[in-house]
């Protein structure tokens, strides 16, 4: 039987090459984002329906799942990609800046999974692939600390849910890439900044320059991290973590062989 995949965010990035990777393997495909309207390339997969969510907004999200399960007789795996970043020294960042990085990277997955679980209980299984980060089990860049809360935070809910699912054949897992080629990612993060205090600029500037250098080499291609969540929407694979690429791989194994006060001095001391 033709299985079904949910997956948030689709406009662009890693939520757009999953969406395609599905069709093409034949699976129905429910494609989510906030403007449809503006999409033109994915509707022309015949295996592709489009569905409007914007994950903050939790009626939204409810008949969005309802929508897409209704459309394909139920839905077997569902992908939380949808994600957004907050950059800049915590001082400067503004007050609805804090909350829209938790609302879409945290409380986003917690209303999708929410709106999934009674569909899932009642055909006894079903599976949450959730797109995570290296930052979210390491910190790596400062001045991303509010980015880093919003991966941990999701790292923390996703293990934490995992003993009131079991009983349920409700599976998570937890996909952490580091940076890769081909999305929008860095060109939507809101940089706060303060016009008047300089104190910061130094650590801004190089900040700035790590993320917005256009050295491809040391991005993953997309597909890596695709074929991972192939894997796991398969049953391939059952790793609870799946870390991919070499960043977060190298920042890990440094993690693992140090002290943490010696890991958080040899990253500062990377951007002195
Ligand atoms: N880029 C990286 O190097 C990297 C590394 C590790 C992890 N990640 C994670 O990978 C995931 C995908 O990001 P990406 O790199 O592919 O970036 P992207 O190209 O910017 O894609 C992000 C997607 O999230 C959507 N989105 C933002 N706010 C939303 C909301 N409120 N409701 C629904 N959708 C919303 C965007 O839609 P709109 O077009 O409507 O804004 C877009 O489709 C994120 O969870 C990100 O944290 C990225």
């Amino acid at each position: 039987m033709t299985k079904s995949i949910f997956i948030t965010g689709t406009s662009s990035g890693l939520g757009r090459h999953t969406a395609i990777h599905f069709a093409r393997r034949g699976w129905n495909v429910a494609a989510t984002m906030r403007d449809p309207e503006q999409e033109s390339q994915l509707v022309a997969h015949e295996r592709i329906r489009l569905f409007k969510l914007d994950v903050t907004d939790p009626v939204q999200t409810r008949a969005a799942a309802h929508a897409a399960i209704d459309a394909f007789g139920g839905i077997d795996v569902v992908v939380n990609n949808a994600g957004v970043g907050s950059y800049g020294p915590l001082e400067f960042v503004e007050e609805a800046t804090i909350d829209w990085q938790f609302a879409v990277n945290v409380r986003g997955p917690i209303n999708v999974i929410r709106a999934f679980l009674p569909h899932f209980r009642e055909r006894k299984g079903g599976r949450f692939i959730n797109i995570s980060s290296f930052m979210g089990v390491t910190t790596a860049v400062p001045t991303g600390s509010l980015y880093n809360m919003s991966k941990f935070a999701l790292e923390g809910l996703i293990e934490g849910l995992y003993y009131e699912l079991k009983p349920f054949n409700i599976d998570l897992h937890l996909v952490e890439p580091g940076g890769f080629k081909g999305n929008r990612f860095v060109e939507k993060v809101v940089f706060s900044t303060h016009p008047d205090i300089s104190d910061y600029d130094p650590l801004i500037h190089k900040v700035n320059a790590m993320m917005t250098s256009g050295d491809e080499s040391v991005r993953d291609d997309p597909q890596l991290i695709v074929d991972e969540i192939d894997a796991l929407a398969t049953g391939t694979s059952d790793r609870f973590r799946t870390l991919v690429g070499q960043t977060g791989k190298d920042l890990m194994r440094m993690r693992a062989s140090m002290p943490i006060e010696d890991y958080l001095a040899t990253i500062a001391a990377n951007f002195a």
